[in-house]
Order: structure tokens, then C-alpha cells, then sequence
């Protein structure tokens, strides 16, 4: 989701920063980025993991360089850019009838489609992607996609303008989730439809909770006095696929929904809580006004797991992961089984989280799996200034998560998650968004977008971990984990902090070793150990200032090792690139064009809707619409070789 920098949540006005300041040497050192520091940062690393056993099932994913492509210049014109030999094909676009049988309403280009409609066709504004594979192929399965938020110009006939609860509902059923079956066709794939697994998930659907937070008295509402149900996800950004075939969505910033009137409690403050919603959902839907129904934006905040194989199934929120504005979810393994989730949240001076389970990941999928994320144990990150790091446990009774300080039991922990965060001194980060793990060396990697605030007057300064002021241009930090992922301490650096060396600022020139980018986001690491790179520089920042050189959003590939970086990817003017997946024979990508044609003051103008982009049909009476997107070699070989 791109944002207006000053206008997003910044609520984290706890004082736990100065354990973290770091010195000028050490400072000018990670700024300098020159090539003895820059080989320090980039160097290859000690005692790398063990390989992903997917490479021996898949000979063909070891041969050919690891950057194989001819790179792509900075992107500045309305189309989608791939490498000379590789094929780009738009899929699902929003409004797309998704394949329910006997309900498949097509998408009107005049935005006339009603709520009713909407609720059966894809969602707005495609994010995090995963790829299910039906018995394993590479040819057949399931896409599973998040819908972030809706641009309102765009959605309705008059974007805004008479805002009613028929809109409301609309824009909620195109929000959530969608599940759609795939095949492939020669170089492109296409919709099957219908589909037995087609599916949406809205705002109407009904979500169980479970973990620390199922039926506290902080998650009890009139409609739902027993605090175990909740309808609707919100705001799902990130995703990712678990070892035992779920999917994990992130809800992000589910706070701008809520209206809160004047005076928010300090609760509510802390979790960015406004005056009015951003989507006036507040005026015809009356859970989201906080003022009626405070207990409401406790229900969100939440990782959800959701099982795209089994169409009967009912989605989770996993309140043991805790509550967070998460931009996703992503599972390591211990040696002995037990699963360990990376999670960050995307606003300024938010935290990292880690969950480790109780238990090991049991054969037999997502049934077999069931409470597998209901019991375990949640730590948020401490980064020090000497290259180590402590996972701190945030476990009701132990240090200062007690009642006294505002924490009753397990489940007021976990709702709580930033306040408990706050007095446990956990390191205040640039936006962490996604991470990912490498498969070969076991080191944990997340993107730190940005945070323009950092260093300005009455803000957090610079640390060793977030070491820029004024960070318009993001960075990507990695650690070790001590033993193994559940391990309590960690070593980390920066892979690279991302700039334009044009730049006549220094802080804003970065590190990188090769194409420039800024505003990191996606990451993934594909089965070679290529790290994939997205970026979501809002339209309000683009082609100008620090950010003149860097273009349309795009897509890079990273060799970790070296740092060597190249451009492959870049996108329609003012989307955002995001969400990967590949099949398990790596010779098919999707990925997320999001929001094509955003207007910089963040909503469309429903007089103008192709004012930006007409992409990906640039019809002369259509609309920008987000998609995904499969990427194909026209030689039918391993992406990115
Ligand atoms: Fe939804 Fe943090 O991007
Ligand atoms: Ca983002
Ligand atoms: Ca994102």
C-alpha cells in the first residue's frame, strides 16, 4: 500500500530508543559506502545452512548463473517491462468474475458492477500471491491473493460522491481475499472457470478466532458477545505459503477504517486511532465507529490462515502470533520441526516479532496443523548497536508484562502487542515489511521501506539498525539466528541500504551494487537463492527530489553473496510492484501489479479514471486495474537464469 509519508500512522511516542544510539564512526561507516565498507556489509557469509531440498528434486534450478537476464532501465511510461526473452501476461484483474459456478457477473469498465457482483469477481488492489500446485504441478493449481484497499474513485460510478451503504458494501466485498484456479496455456496461464475452489473472502465472511486473544473480554462485541467470531479481514497486505500447505495473510493497516471521534482512548491512540475513517465506512456501517463499538479494532491487527485447498474451510485469525498493523506472515523451521514466524509491522518506529511453536509441524497438512499456531511463544527483536541481537519474550508475568503495568492476563498481551513492545525496550524500525528466508544459509532477511520521520525534532534519532535520518530511501537488514530459529540472540547487518548515488545527500546515496531502487517492499527468496526485490515509492514522491532517478515501481534480483543487484522488472506509472510466487519448477512467476494509475492524492478522480494508466487493457473506456501478472522465459526455462 503506498502512502502519503505525513499522513500515515506514527503512534509509537514510547522512549525506548537510546539503548540503541549508535557512534559517528560506526555511523559514517554504514553511510560512507565506499568499497571497503561496502564489501563489509555485502561480504559472503559464515557458516552457511543447509540447501533446500527442493534443488534436488529439481536439477535444472543449479545450472546458469544466478543473474542470467539482461536488465532493464528505470521504468517511466504506462506498460509493464520484462527482460528481452521473457513474456508478461496481466491475470485476474479486479472486477474478473473469480469462477463460482452459475455466478460469474462480468466486469463493467464503467465501475457499474454492484456490491452484490463484486462479492463473486476478484478484489482492488492485489498484493501478497502464493501458488497452490494441484498434485504438485507446475502446470495446474490455485492462486491465492490478498486485496489490500480500495481506491473509492475508481471502484464506484462517481468514486465518492453520494457515498452510501451500497458503496460501503461494495468497497468491503472488494477487500479480502481471493482464491481462483489456474492453468497453463504455452507461455501465458488463464482462469479456470468455473472452479470448485473458487472463492472469495470479504468483510462478510466469518473468521474464527483462536489463541491468547479467543474470547477475551477485549474482543467481545454486541454482535459477537462471545469474542470467538469475527466477520471480515481488513487491509490484507503481505502473504505467504506455510509448510503444511495454509496460507498466512497479513492485516495491515486495518486502523484507517475506524472512526474515532474526538477524544480516543490511549489505547486507541497507540494504534493510530483518527478522528474519521479514510474510507467513511464509519457513517454506514456503524461497527467501525470506535466511539459505539470500541471493542471492534481489537478484532483486527491479526495474522489469518486460510486453507485455499479445502472450499468448506473456515479462515483463522491467530491471535497467538500477535496483534500488530502486520504486513505479513513467514515460517522458518527448526531442525527438530517446530515452526518459527517472522512477522513485522508496517508503520514508522513499529517492531519485528517472532512466534516459535510448541509443537512440531505435523505430516498431513492444514487439518493435521490445526492448533499448531494456537500455542508457542512470541518474542519482539532488540537490535544492538554491536552487530547482536536478543529476541524478547512477550509472555504475560515475566519482567514488566504484568497487571500493574496494564496487562491482566495472556490475552491483553497479545492484543496489545506495541505496548507490551514499548516497555520491554524492543528497537523501533523504519517500516519493516517483508521478510524471507534464505534457503541456503538459514539468514532472515526483512525490508525497512522507509520512515522520513527518523531523526526530525521530538522523533527517534538513528540507531545502528535504522542508521539514516530522514530515511526516504529504505533499507534491507539480515540476521543469524544463535543455533537455530528459535534461538534467543542473533547476529545482523544490512544487506544494503537502497539510494541513488546522484544524490547530493549522503544519506539518501545508499550502497547498493548495481540497478538503483528505493522504498524496498516484496522480497522472496525463489528456490536458486536469488533474492526477488519490490518497490512501493508512493506516487506522491515519484520523479522528483531524492527519488528523480529511480522511476516506476519494479522489481530486482539480488545475488545475497555478492550484492550484485539487477533491475528486471518495472511497472505501469504510479503502481506498486508486489506479491511473488513461483511454480515448483521455477519456470513460472506471478506476481502483483497494485493500484496502476494512483493519483498522488491518494483517490481517483472518477471524472478522469485514466488520467495515469489505462493498464492492462487500455480501453478507451476503461479504468486502471490491478492484476496479477505471470511471467514467463519464452524458452520455457528457470526464471531469472
Ligand atoms: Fe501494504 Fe506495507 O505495504
Ligand atoms: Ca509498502
Ligand atoms: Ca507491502
Amino acid at each position: 500500500m503506498a502512502k502519503d509519508f505525513d499522513a500515515m500512522e506514527d503512534s509509537n511516542r514510547s522512549s525506548n530508543h537510546s539503548i540503541h544510539d549508535v557512534s559517528d564512526l560506526q555511523r559514517r561507516v554504514f553511510l560512507r559506502g565506499g568499497s571497503v565498507a561496502l564489501a563489509a556489509l555485502l561480504a559472503p557469509l559464515a557458516g552457511c545452512g543447509t540447501v533446500d531440498a527442493v534443488l534436488n528434486r529439481h536439477p535444472a534450478l543449479r545450472r546458469g548463473p544466478k543473474l542470467g537476464f539482461q536488465g532493464v532501465p528505470a521504468g517511466i511510461g504506462d506498460a509493464l517491462v520484462v527482460p528481452p526473452g521473457y513474456v508478461a501476461t496481466a491475470l485476474a484483474p479486479w472486477g474478473e468474475p473469480i469462477g463460482i459456478a452459475g455466478n460469474m457477473p462480468a466486469f463493467k469498465p464503467d465501475a457499474s458492477n454492484t456490491a452484490a457482483e463484486q462479492a463473486v469477481q476478484m478484489g482492488m488492489h492485489h498484493d501478497g500471491v502464493a501458488y497452490f500446485p494441484l498434485k504438485g504441478s507446475s502446470s495446474r493449481g490455485l492462486i491465492a491473493v490478498n486485496h489490500e484497499y480500495t481506491d473509492d474513485g475508481l471502484l464506484h460510478v462517481g468514486g465518492f460522491a453520494g457515498m452510501n451503504a451500497e458503496k460501503v458494501r461494495k468497497a468491503q466485498n472488494a477487500h479480502g481475499l481471493s482464491v481462483y484456479e489456474v492453468q497453463r496455456k504455452g507461455d501465458t496461464w488463464e482462469m479456470v472457470r468455473p472452479s470448485p475452489y473458487a472463492r472469495r473472502f470479504t468483510m462478510e465472511t466469518p473468521f474464527l478466532v483462536t489463541g491468547p486473544a479467543a474470547g477475551h473480554p477485549m474482543m467481545r462485541t454486541a454482535v459477537d458477545p462471545g469474542g470467538r467470531t469475527v466477520r471480515g479481514t481488513l487491509n490484507n497486505c503481505a502473504s505467504s505459503m506455510t509448510p503444511w500447505g495454509t496460507y498466512l495473510s497479513g492485516e495491515e493497516n486495518w486502523m484507517s477504517y475506524f472512526g474515532g471521534g474526538e477524544n480516543p482512548t490511549p489505547h486507541q491512540r497507540r494504534w493510530g486511532m483518527r478522528k474519521d475513517g479514510a474510507y467513511q465506512w464509519e457513517k454506514f456501517d456503524e461497527r467501525f465507529d470506535a466511539r459505539k463499538h470500541p471493542n471492534e479494532l481489537n478484532r483486527f491487527g491479526w495474522v489469518v490462515e486460510v486453507d485455499p485447498m479445502d472450499p468448506t474451510s473456515t479462515p483463522i485469525k491467530r491471535t497467538a502470533l500477535g496483534r500488530a498493523a502486520h504486513e505479513g506472515a513467514w515460517v522458518a523451521q527448526t531442525r527438530d520441526g517446530r515452526a518459527v514466524v517472522y512477522s513485522g509491522e508496517d508503520a514508522r518506529f513499529e517492531y519485528i516479532y517472532k512466534f516459535v511453536s510448541r509443537d512440531k509441524i505435523a505430516s498431513g497438512g492444514a487439518r493435521a496443523n490445526r492448533e499448531l499456531l494456537d500455542h508457542g511463544t512470541l518474542f519482539v527483536a532488540r537490535f544492538d548497536a554491536d552487530g547482536t541481537g536478543r529476541w524478547l519474550p512477550l509472555v504475560h508475568g515475566q519482567g514488566p508484562l504484568t497487571a500493574a503495568n496494564g496487562f491482566a492476563d495472556p490475552g491483553e498481551v497479545v492484543i496489545k502487542a506495541r505496548q507490551a513492545s514499548d516497555l520491554l525496550q524492543a528497537t523501533k524500525m523504519d517500516r519493516p515489511e517483508w521478510l524471507t528466508i534464505d534457503p541456503h544459509t538459514g539468514w532472515v532477511y526483512c525490508t525497512l521501506t522507509n520512515n522520513s520521520a527518523r531523526g526530525q525534532p521530538n522523533q527517534p534519532g538513528v540507531d545502528a539498525a535504522n542508521p539514516r535520518a530522514n530515511n526516504t530511501m529504505g533499507h534491507i537488514i539480515r540476521w543469524k539466528e544463535e543455533g537455530d530459529f528459535d534461538g534467543q540472540g542473533f547476529q545482523w547487518n544490512h544487506l544494503v541500504l537502497a539510494g541513488d548515488p546522484a544524490n547530493t545527500r549522503p544519506e539518501a546515496r545508499g550502497n547498493i551494487n548495481g540497478d538503483i531502487y528505493a522504498c524496498p517492499d516484496g522480497i522472496t527468496f525463489d528456490q536458486r537463492g536469488v533474492l526477488w526485490i519490490q518497490t512501493d515509492t508512493a506516487a506522491t514522491q515519484m520523479y522528483k527530489g531524492e527519488l528523480a532517478n529511480t522511476g516506476n515501481n519494479q522489481m530486482l534480483a539480488c545475488d545475497p553473496a555478492t550484492g550484485e543487484t539487477r533491475r528486471f522488472l518495472t511497472g505501469p506509472t504510479h503502481c506498486e510492484i508486489t506479491g511473488v510466487a513461483f511454480t515448483p519448477d521455477g519456470t513460472t512467476m506471478f506476481i502483483s501489479v497494485q493500484h496502476p494509475g494512483e493519483t498522488p492524492s491518494e483517490r481517483s478522480d472518477p471524472r478522469e479514471p485514466r488520467k495515469y494508466s489505462n493498464w492492462p487493457d487500455y480501453q478507451s473506456d476503461g479504468r486502471p486495474r490491478s492484476s496479477n501478472v505471470v511471467i514467463r522465459k519464452r524458452d520455457g526455462g528457470v526464471i531469472g537464469t
